[in-house]
Order: C-alpha cells, then structure tokens, then sequence
C-alpha cells in the first residue's frame, strides 16, 4: 500500500510510513489539544519535504492568524502559497456574512455546503493538490438546524475528498473523557484513521498525549504516546523515551 509520510516527527514510525495514500484521516481532540498545528504540519511538511502541494481549508481560524501562528515555528507559509504549494481556502468568516480579504474564499451571500465543497475542488484542481486539510467539522455544521443535515455534508464531502484521489485530514472537535471520536457520531466511520489528541490536567511535564484509534490496513501503534509542541512544531515520542524503560 503506497503512504504518504506524514512529516510529524515520530508519526510515521507508529503507522508502518505514514497515511494510507488516498483515504482520510480524522484527527478529533478537545480545544488547544494541537489539532490545528498537527494539521498544519501536514499540508506545510508535505509541500516544503514531499514537494506534494496542499489545501488547508480553515473554518474556524482566520488565514492571517494562523499564518502568523505558525511563523512561530518558522514554517512560512505565505512563501509556499505564493508558489502554488499550499492554498488556504477561507471559509471560517464567511460563515458569518462577512467578507474575506483572502484570494481563495467563500462568496458571503448564501454560505452553503455545496458552495464550499465546489470552492475546495477548484482549489485542488488549481493547484493538483496532494493533501487537505478541512478545519474543522464542527464549523462545517455550523449552519445547519439540524444533525442530520450535517451528518449528510460530511457523507458528502468524504465522498468529494475520496473522488479527487487526495490524501485528507478532517479535524473535529471532541470533549475530552468522552468516549466519542467525532461530534456528530459518523466522523470515525467515514475516515479510515482515527488520531486523537489530548490534554491532561496541568503541572506535570508531558501533559500532551495522542494515540491512534484506529488506521485501516495498518498495524499502528496502540500505546498512548507523549506530543511536544516545540520550536519546530509537534513531535510524537514513545513513552519510554519519556520514563526510560518501564
Ligand atoms: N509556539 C508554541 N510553543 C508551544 N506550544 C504552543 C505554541 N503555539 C501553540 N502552542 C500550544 O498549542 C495550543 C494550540 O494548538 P492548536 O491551535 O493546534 O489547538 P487546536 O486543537 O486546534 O485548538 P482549537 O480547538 O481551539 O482549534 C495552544 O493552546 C498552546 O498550548
Ligand atoms: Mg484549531
């Protein structure tokens, strides 16, 4: 099976190299766990180590805010965007009726599913986009009434993902200590792999730990394992690099 690496230090080794070419993966925590980082570091590594241009779709963040974010870490995206590398796609204040300053955007009036979905194909086409990135689910159901409605977007754009061949992430939003790996109950079930971040109280050293779900077609990693997030954005490490031999 082809994989792509995914460029989060630590990462590939726990999934026999990285994702599962061509499906998606989920990567659900609670707030501030990293799930926009890791994402990130997804479509940034991806462009600037694989040469695979990427699509981070933000729903949630503002574009110039997460670039100004991620300057933390060194990782300039505006350079790769302006090589067609990585395209940010804004959709996170159209939502709200309001205009976006940025080149790849959601018209305001009638902020719907179909439009996005539309808007994110052109975009991938554009650039013949290797990975994306949907951040995030929840905000994708921001609009609807009812669970229904969005269980049935999120069906739809699986599906959209699928057909365009990428390898995508969908990121959504869980509460932690609860036993459920997506918001609206069907996330899990349309990806083939399940990353799930968390948090752990605060005053202990690694209070950052993630573990993967679930990985179709991999024999992955079932342990916990501690996640830094440092100067060049996350490592996953193995818990006896943390406590030495247990
Ligand atoms: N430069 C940095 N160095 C160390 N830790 C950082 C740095 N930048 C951010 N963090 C940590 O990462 C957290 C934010 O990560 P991120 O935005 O990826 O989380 P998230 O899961 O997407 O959150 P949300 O649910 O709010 O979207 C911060 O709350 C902070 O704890
Ligand atoms: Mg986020």
């Amino acid at each position: 099976m082809e994989r792509l690496k995914t460029g989060i230090a630590g990462l590939d080794e726990l999934t026999e190299g990285g994702f599962p070419a061509g499906r998606s993966v989920l990567i659900s925590g609670a707030c501030g766990t990293g799930k926009t980082i890791m994402s990130m570091q997804y479509i940034y590594k991806g462009a600037l180590e694989f040469n695979e241009p990427g699509v981070y779709v933000t729903l949630d963040e503002r574009p110039s805010l997460i670039r100004e974010d991620v300057m933390r870490f060194g990782w300039d995206l505006k350079g790769l965007e302006d090589k067609n590398m990585i395209n940010i796609v804004d959709g996170s204040i159209a939502k709200l009726g309001m205009p976006s300053e940025e080149e790849f955007s959601l018209p305001v009036t009638g902020y719907d599913v179909d439009k996005l979905l539309l808007e994110i194909m052109r975009v991938i086409k554009r650039i013949e986009a290797k990975r994306v990135v949907i951040d995030s689910i929840p905000a994708l159901g921001f609009n609807f009434e009812n669970t229904g409605e969005v269980r049935k977007a999120i069906l739809k754009l699986s599906y959209m993902l699928m057909r365009s061949g990428v390898t995508s992430v969908l990121v959504s939003e869980i509460q932690e200590g609860v036993n459920k790996f997506g918001k609206y109950g069907v996330e899990e079930y349309v990806v083939d792999g399940v990353i799930v971040l968390h948090y752990m109280g605060v005053g202990t050293q690694s209070n950052r730990t993630m573990h993967i779900r679930k990985m179709r077609a991999t024999n992955h990693s079932e342990d916990l394992h501690p996640l830094d997030i440092g100067k060049d954005g996350i490592t996953v490490r193995r818990i006896e690099e943390e406590y030495g031999e247990v």
